[in-house]
C-alpha cells in the first residue's frame, strides 16, 4: 500500500502528534520537553501545527522565535549535535512512516535545514570583544606601522 502525501493542515497534526509522541518517550529529548522546559503540549502542539503549515503551505500564521526558544535552553540542558541528531532521526523517522510524496521530501529537508541553523547559531561562541588591552607588542609594532604608511598614502 502507497503512503498518501503531506497534503494539508490535518496531514500535519497527524504528523506533528505522531512526531512529539516519540519525543516524549525519547531517552535524550524527552526530559527536555517534560522537566526542563516543563512544556504545555496542548498549547504547543498547535503551534507546531501553525509552524509547520506556515513553512510547507505558507498559510498557518506562525509568528513565534524559533531561535530565542531554543537559545533559552542552552544554559539548562544540552542542546548540541547528538540532540539535534537525535531531533532529525525521530522527524525524518515519522515523516517516511506515515507519508511519501513531494510534500513529504520538502518537510524533511526544511526540517534538515532549520535543524543546521538552530544548532549553529545557538551553539555559535560569541566573537570575543575587541580589547586594546590584549594586543601582543608584535600587533602594536604591526599597527603602528600600518599607521604611519596609511598616514603617508592620505597626506
Ligand atoms: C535538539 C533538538 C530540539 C529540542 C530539544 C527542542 C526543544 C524545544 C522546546 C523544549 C521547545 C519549547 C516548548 C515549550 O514551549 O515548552 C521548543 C519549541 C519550538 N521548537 Fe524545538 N527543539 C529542537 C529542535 C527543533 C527544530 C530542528 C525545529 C525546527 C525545524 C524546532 C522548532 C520549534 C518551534 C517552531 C518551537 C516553538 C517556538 C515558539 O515558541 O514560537 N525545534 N523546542
Amino acid at each position: 500500500m502507497s503512503l498518501p502525501d503531506l497534503n494539508g493542515r490535518p496531514e500535519i497534526e497527524l504528523l506533528v502528534n505522531a512526531f512529539y509522541e516519540r519525543v516524549r518517550k525519547d531517552d535524550l529529548l524527552g526530559f527536555i520537553f517534560n522537566d526542563v522546559a516543563q512544556t504545555n503540549w496542548t498549547t504547543h502542539l498547535p503551534k507546531m501545527y501553525a509552524f509547520w503549515e506556515t513553512v510547507i503551505f505558507r498559510s498557518g500564521g506562525y509568528t513565534g522565535n524559533p531561535l530565542a526558544a531554543h537559545a533559552k535552553l542552552t544554559p539548562l540542558t544540552q542542546m548540541g549535535k547528538p540532540q539535534f541528531d537525535r531531533w532529525l532521526t525521530l522527524f525524518k523517522g515519522t515523516v517516511d512512516d506515515l507519508f511519501a510524496g513531494e510534500h513529504a521530501e520538502h518537510i524533511k529537508n526544511c526540517a534538515t535545514d532549520m535543524a543546521n541553523v538552530i544548532h549553529g547559531k545557538i551553539n555559535a561562541v560569541p566573537e570575543p570583544r575587541f580589547d586594546p588591552a590584549n594586543l601582543t607588542p608584535e600587533q602594536r609594532a604591526r599597527y603602528a606601522a600600518y599607521k604611519e604608511k596609511a598616514s603617508a598614502t592620505i597626506s
